[in-house]
């Protein structure tokens, strides 16, 4: 079984990073983030109270698929792929991110697919709470500009029109409320490796991560 945690804040170059890993290493690639990005869409599509949402939650299944996020809710198909990533339902996410009974129905469905797969998860609790036990930890980082600038480039080559500091305001903003909420906080877990990504490429990250491993045999 080989488990990797890959935890880090926005922009830090998590699903990248997960994605190449999962290939090398025949892996299921599970985006943990697109779970509470799903959870903040349904808040809003459906006019949610936070009470009701727990249970949508609990009565949809989220399907990864190549790269594509769909969910199925009492049997209706939704595409939600683009709709998640905009800039208002991420800054949702954060806030929905922080509600114990949101964290615990995803964080109960995540354990189980680790439970059941080799896997490579990316999130911001993987190490931490997800996965304590996973075989690789890894906490990536790079400053806040070089994360912003990483997330525009993103953003416009999918043809999106965004305002680089927004976007710069937006991550650091996302970066606090995550890192400062009681339950699951983005935090380094304490044996993870922590990796400064600034000034590497994709490249040089992946090798890093592949020497990791190869030295934990
Ligand atoms: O990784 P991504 O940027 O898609 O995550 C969106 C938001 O979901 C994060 O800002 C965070 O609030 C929340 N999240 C979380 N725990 C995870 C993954 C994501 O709280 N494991």
């Amino acid at each position: 079984m080989l488990r990797i945690a890959i935890d880090g804040p926005a922009g830090s170059g998590k699903s990248t990073i997960s994605k190449r890993l999962a290939e090398k290493y025949n892996l299921l690639y599970i985006d943990t983030g697109a779970f509470y990005r799903t959870a903040a869409w349904m808040l809003v599509k459906f006019n949610l109270s936070v009470g009701e949402l727990a249970n949508y939650l609990k009565r949809c299944r989220i399907m990864l698929e190549k790269d594509r996020v769909l969910i199925d809710l009492d049997g209706n198909i939704y595409d939600v792929t683009d709709e998640i990533r905009s800039p208002d339902i991420s800054m949702k996410t954060s806030e929905i991110a922080a509600i114990p009974e949101v964290r615990s129905v995803i964080t109960d469905q995540q354990k189980a697919v680790a439970k059941r797969s080799s896997v490579v998860m990316d999130g911001r609790d993987i190490g931490t709470v997800v996965i304590p036990d996973a075989e690789i930890k890894i906490f990536l980082t790079a400053s806040a500009n070089e994360r912003a600038k990483r997330r525009y480039n993103e953003l416009i080559g999918k043809g999106l029109d965004v305002d680089f500091d927004t976007l710069l305001g937006e991550i650091v903003e996302r970066d606090k409320n995550d890192a400062n909420r009681s339950v699951a906080p983005l935090k380094k877990a304490d044996d993870a490796y922590e990796l400064d990504t600034t000034d590497m490429s994709i490249d040089e990250v992946v090798s890093e991560i592949e020497k990791i491993i190869r030295k934990k045999g």
